[in-house]
């Protein structure tokens, strides 16, 4: 059986557990740990010393260095203005959604600026990461390049000192001292904090890259979000061009800002106005456009919806569109407006890789149903917002307002709107407010006759 790491008499150890298989930290090692039950899973993590100091308030350097602007301005719009000397960013997203290629653009750009940058490259050889980097441009001096799996080698690379550095990936570094695997909880923990810990010290911007499976949790890298200072989700089908940055924890402000960047053969850049609002050249039904509201951005997307006879069992298939809010509003469409889907498969999806999930976006996918399954086409010039209700009526969305001044950004003629909810007087588009789903189909199909 293992033993419980030697202690010093009198000597209050600041060291903490964590288990190995489930992540829980205890103060004290266990045999059997206290979150899952397993025996002997307890590691020991080293605390640092913390040197604390008391010291006058008031005495305080509020002049903070100021941040550095990461080259992106997407992701420096996420940030705030920048990257924040001795800082450390998470970003994380699903496997192929462009974490790599944001952070080589970040360090191409911060050297490219005169600044000293590092990638230290877990996951790729050198030879991968400098195919990848010429892809995005010519490769600026004074970027530099560690390929190691050993938290030690990466913890000695930072004190370089450079101004940003990146890790792609933390889940991929393994500390000797652990007995624990590569990738499991304490792991990645230990590594991402023993990190974190230097970046302060040598005043460095640190990202961090992590891995999240498909189901969205953060395998691993969920440990981490208390560590770090903030937390930046890479989001998108990486099937389509379209990306989105969130940030979901910021402590050097606020957390309400998206980033959008377009996929390209060159990179990630920022998209041209008319890559937004894009809308398929065919008009068939089942195709609609509506507005969805991101923190202060307003993005038109185009909601399709497809009915057919099933090959077996009808199915229901929701792609960037909320499978909950497509039940029901086919359970909507079906007992207030006639419109019956029961017993065929239905796909809902949306095109260019925007998810549209709030429920804003009902009226567009409704219609998208309606129209598909009584085979009229909508005009392309209509874009649709509003929440349906189960009473089959439409409900007022916030920031209706932005919403119009957004599709007439992008070209559209006629929104069809809820009756409820404050509109400001939008010159050079027409809105037709409704109060039920029934009525906008109906102004729909009028329209676009
Ligand atoms: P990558 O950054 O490797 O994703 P992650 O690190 O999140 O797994 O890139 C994902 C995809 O982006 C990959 O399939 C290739 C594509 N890509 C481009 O389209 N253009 C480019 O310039 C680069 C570098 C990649
Ligand atoms: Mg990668």
């Amino acid at each position: 059986m293992t033993q419980p790491p030697p202690r010093v008499a009198g000597v209050k150890s600041k060291d903490i557990h964590v288990c190995r298989s489930c992540g829980t930290t205890a103060l004290r090692w266990a045999g059997r740990c206290p979150g899952c039950g397993e025996w002997n899973s307890l590691e020991v993590l080293r605390a640092a010393p913390t040197g604390s100091v008391l010291e006058e308030m008031g005495d305080v350097d509020v002049s903070a260095d100021p941040p550095t602007p990461s080259g992106v301005g997407e992701f420096d719009r996420v940030l705030g203005g920048g990257l924040v000397p001795g800082s450390t960013t998470l970003l994380f997203g699903e496997p192929g959604v462009g974490k790599s290629t944001l952070a080589l653009s970040v360090l191409c750009a911060v050297a490219a600026a005169g600044h000293r940058a590092l990638l230290i490259a877990s996951e790729e050889s050198a030879a991968q990461v400098a195919r990848r980097a010429r892809r995005l441009g010519p490769i600026p001096s004074g970027l530099g390049l560690v390929v190691t799996t050993d938290v030690d080698d990466a913890v000695a690379a930072l004190g370089h000192h450079p101004r940003v550095a990146v890790v792609d990936s933390v889940s991929a570094l393994n500390d000797g001292g652990l007995t624990a695997a590569t990738g499991s909880v304490p792991q990645v923990r230990q590594a991402a904090e023993r990190l974190c810990r230097v970046a302060k010290s040598t005043n460095t911007a640190l990202i961090l890259v992590g891995h999240v499976t498909k189901d969205g949790e953060l395998a691993g890298p969920r440990a981490l979000e208390h560590l770090v200072d903030t937390v930046v989700r890479v989001e998108g089908d990486r099937h389509g061009s379209l990306r989105l940055l969130r940030a979901l924890k910021h402590r050097f402000g606020p957390t309400d800002e998206v980033g959008l960047l377009e996929m390209v053969g060159g990179g990630l850049r920022a998209p041209l106005d008319d890559t937004l609002g894009r809308r398929a050249a065919l008009e068939v039904p089942g195709v609609v456009g509506t507005v969805t509201l991101d923190g202060s951005r307003s993005f038109v997307v185009e909601v399709q919806a497809l009915v057919a006879a099933p090959t077996g069992t009808a199915r229901r298939v929701a792609h960037m569109v909320s499978s909950q809010r497509l039940s029901l509003l086919l359970a909507v469409l079906d007992a207030r407006c006639s419109v019956e889907t029961g017993g065929l498969d239905v796909f809902a999806s949306t095109a260019g890789g925007l998810a549209a999930t709030e429920p804003a976006v009902d009226a567009a996918l409704a219609l998208a149903v309606a129209s598909v399954t009584m085979g009229f086409a909508v005009s392309r010039s209509i874009v649709a917002v509003g929440e349906v209700g189960l009473a089959g009526e439409l409900r007022a969305v916030r920031g209706l307002t932005r919403r119009v001044r957004e599709a007439r950004r992008v070209g559209a003629t006629l929104v069809i709107a809820p009756a409820d909810g404050d509109l400001d007087d939008v010159a050079g588009i027409d809105v037709v407010r409704c109060g039920s789903l029934i009525e906008a189909i109906e102004a729909a199909r009028s329209a676009s006759k």
